[in-house]
Formats: C-alpha cells, sequence, structure tokens
C-alpha cells in the first residue's frame, strides 16, 4: 500500500476511534434530533464535557446546523464546553454558605489545586471546582459537593484534607 494511503487510513481509523463512542450514542437514538438534549447529557457523561469538534460532528449526523447544536450546549446551564475534571468540585455560595465563610473555602480549594485566575480545571483533568447557587441543605453551610457526595460545614483546612485524601487514593490506583 503507498505510504500516503496508509497515512490517509490511519487518519480515518483515529478518527473513527475518537467518534466511536459519540457514534453509539447517536445510534441509541436512532440518530433523531428531537433527542437532542438527551444525546448531549449522553456525550457529556462520556467526555465529562461537549468538545467542540464533536458537538459538529453530532449536528451533522443529525442533519442539524453547528450553530443550532451550540445554542442547545450553550442555552442550558448543565452543560459544559470546557473540559472538567474527574473530580467536580461545586461549593455553595448561596446566602447561607456565603454568611458561614464559603470563600474562605473556595480560595483554599484554588490555592491547594494551584488554579490560575480564570481557570476551573486542573491540568491533570484530575479536579474542576465552581461555586453554585443554593444546593437546599442550608443547614450544613458551607456546603460542598464532589461527584454527588455531600461534604457538610466545611472549613479552609478540612476541605485541603478531603482533596489530599482524594489525591492518596487516586496515587494508590496507579
Ligand atoms: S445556601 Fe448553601 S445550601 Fe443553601
Amino acid at each position: 500500500m503507498p505510504a500516503t494511503l496508509e497515512l490517509k487510513n490511519a487518519v480515518r481509523q483515529e478518527g473513527l476511534r475518537k467518534f466511536q463512542k459519540v457514534n453509539d450514542i447517536l445510534a441509541r437514538y436512532d440518530y433523531d434530533a428531537t433527542n437532542l438534549v438527551a444525546i448531549l447529557q449522553k456525550v457529556q457523561a462520556e467526555y465529562r464535557y461537549l468538545p467542540q469538534d464533536i458537538l459538529t460532528y453530532v449536528a451533522t449526523a443529525l442533519g442539524r446546523s453547528p450553530s443550532e447544536v451550540f445554542g442547545v450546549a450553550t442555552f442550558y446551564s448543565q452543560f459544559s464546553l470546557e473540559p472538567k475534571g474527574k473530580y467536580e468540585i461545586k461549593l455553595c455560595d448561596g446566602t447561607a454558605c456565603h454568611v458561614r465563610r464559603s470563600i474562605p473555602v473556595l480560595q483554599a480549594i484554588r490555592e491547594k489545586l494551584k488554579l490560575a485566575p480564570g481557570e476551573k480545571t486542573t491540568r491533570d483533568l484530575r479536579f474542576s471546582v465552581e461555586t453554585v447557587s443554593c444546593l437546599g441543605a442550608c443547614g450544613l453551610a458551607p456546603v460542598v459537593v464532589i461527584n454527588e457526595k455531600v461534604y457538610p460545614q466545611m472549613t479552609p483546612e478540612s476541605i485541603v484534607r478531603v482533596i489530599d485524601e482524594i489525591n492518596k487514593a487516586e496515587d494508590n490506583e496507579q
């Protein structure tokens, strides 16, 4: 086989592998654009965010314009166009949590994770952090949720311990 053809095939195979997961999701929903939100939810669950090239691919596969699909992806706050960490830290900054000093907890998290101003996700994609509005657990303020697990009455010291424990468990797994 000529070298250029070999290269083209290798690129094609790589592309197919990359889009295999999204193809499976699209097939599960019969390539039906009325299921767009559900499809994007599954894609996000798979990739932990909505990569731009995947959104364009989904649009093409569903026969819709990329701007329509991007419009839906940006309309719903549940979707993220930026990579998220394996551990999604959500810090409540609702009134009760704010009054009980959620901001020093946020500062401790950002410092611990060495996040530059404006950065939400660590470079190794292990953690991402965001503030959210009231989680409905004001009696436990200030509250942090990490991948659905609730951490009540956090302080800068206790959240650093939680992050240390996660890091330790992750490092032991490798
Ligand atoms: S304000 Fe944080 S849980 Fe309600």
